[in-house]
């Protein structure tokens, strides 16, 4: 420890005091809010304020894709504040070169012009913008599972309850929902594949139905709201619908980017090219934040001669894009694509016979890296035993005491209304993988005492 930080040392108690006195705890009711103090994280571990150790079964947000300390992005850091630690957006610098080039290579083909943000939030607004200003048209379709970010634009596109607080007048107008692709609890009760997915056709039916819809914001592999995998035929249909209305398709790839699912971004398993792709998190596996807005030549082309009435102070800023190049080059060295893909027969194959062994089991899903365990009251109702709305007026949920009684046993784990998000860094082992799951195996005990 550095001279300075010992002559302020803090315990772990104090540090988590004064966090808690003089911060918002964010999506919570205060009360109740202790933060845990973290002082140290390698790998795919972290270390609070007395020294015990936990695995890192959900990369903090899933967003530490690389896993903690890589030391060649902590050195990109040091080197670009050294080299230039911020110049306005107006200005071209290395690193922001550096960056577009490296970014040519792995998003999908067609995505060719870039505007930097600092937060997936932001990147969803420069989106939206973008598109109503590119169509000429405003109103955007969303789907009720989904999050999307958290400011005017983007929390009025989130579909989850998030959104709730913000009703009526704090939000920007123009979305609609469409349900979700659910195929284990389709909000409009059909089975696949009997129901040929009837849900992209409604999206069709919609826009029919709606003058003026400028874009579709979807997330490729659905995150937070339950990491839902679409059937194969969902996103060539809807690109097709999309092509057939002259609707944008906007892809959110904030979660479900960068190696999680097994390919660099969750939209390439359908092979099908987004109009503008959206993302953040693992873009540095977040030790700096930054989003990211890619759009397609011919809607760069359009701003040639039209005024982009969009900015930031920190758009492209240095500190950021660096550390993204390096991001990047680590994850190709070190093969993290391939290795979250090798490693989904494996964890998938566990997750089953966990569902296998546990009553309260509903559904095991997901790709790569990337899983959600559903936790129901009824496996033949599959009625869940939290709502959404139990979420919002702060009830005790089921989840979340399962995530709690994992921690207490030195494994963290993201919990959300009804479902439980695995989702470790892309270098975890495979008994880190065993570590993380037998902890889960052994607290859904937790949920099995309920099962009606
Ligand atoms: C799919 C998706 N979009 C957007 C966001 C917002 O990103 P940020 O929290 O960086 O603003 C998130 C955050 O979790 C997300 O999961």
């Amino acid at each position: 420890m550095s001279e300075i930080l010992q002559a302020e040392a803090l315990t772990a108690e104090q540090i988590s005091d004064i966090t808690r006195q003089t911060n918002y705890g964010t999506w919570r009711y205060q009360k109740g809010w202790k933060p845990l103090t973290i002082t140290d994280a390698e790998g795919c571990w972290f270390t609070d304020g007395v020294g015990k150790r936990y695995l890192d079964f959900s990369s903090q947000l899933m967003c530490v894709n690389l896993g903690h300390k890589n030391p060649r992005v902590i050195e990109s850091i040091a080197e670009q504040a050294r080299e230039l630690a911020y110049a306005a957006p107006g200005f071209a610098t290395r690193a922001r070169a550096r960056l577009s080039e490296k970014l040519h290579e792995v998003l999908p083909e067609g995505l060719t012009k870039f505007f930097f943000t600092t937060s997936g939030t932001e990147a969803n607004e420069a989106a939206f913008k973008i598109a109503r200003m590119f169509t000429g048209k405003s109103k955007v379709i969303s789907r009720y599972r989904s999050y999307h970010g958290s400011t005017a634009g983007s929390i009025a596109a989130t579909g989850d309850p998030r959104r709730w607080a913000m009703e009526p007048a704090g939000k920007t107008g123009g979305v609609i929902f469409a349900p979700e692709t659910n195929c284990y609890n389709c909000p409009i009760r059909h089975t696949y594949p009997g129901c040929k997915i009837a849900c992209a056709d409604y999206i069709e039916h919609m826009i029919r139905n709606e003058s003026d819809v400028a874009a579709i914001i979807v997330e490729p592999v659905v995150g937070t709201n339950g990491v839902l995998v679409p059937p194969p035929e969902y996103f060539p249909r809807l690109r097709e619908i999309c092509d057939r209305h002259g609707v944008l398709l906007i892809a959110d790839e904030v979660m479900a980017g960068w190696g999680r699912t097994g390919r660099w971004f969750s939209i390439d398993h359908w092979n099908v090219k987004p109009d503008i792709l959206v993302t953040a998190k693992g873009i540095t596996s977040a030790y700096v934040p930054l989003g990211l807005c890619a759009t397609t030549q011919q809607i760069a082309d359009f701003f040639e001669d039209h005024y982009f009435s969009h900015g930031h102070t920190y758009e492209a800023h240095p500190l950021t894009l660096g550390p993204a190049v390096a991001t990047i080059e680590e994850m190709q060295r070190l093969n993290l694509i391939e290795r979250a893909a090798s490693l989904e027969p494996y964890l998938r194959e566990n997750l089953e016979a966990v569902k296998a062994k546990h009553p309260s089991v509903g559904d095991v899903r997901g790709l790569g890296l990337f899983f959600a365990v559903e936790i129901v009251k009824n496996r033949a109702t599959k009625q869940p035993f939290n709502t959404m709305r139990d979420k919002v007026e702060g009830k005790p949920i089921v989840v979340d005491q399962i995530a709690a009684k994992m921690m207490s046993k030195g494994v963290f784990i993201q919990a959300w209304v009804s479902h439980l998000v695995i989702a470790p860094p892309l270098i975890v082992t495979k008994e880190e993988l065993d570590l993380g799951l037998a902890a889960l195996d052994e607290q859904l005990a937790i949920a099995d005492a309920l099962v009606e």
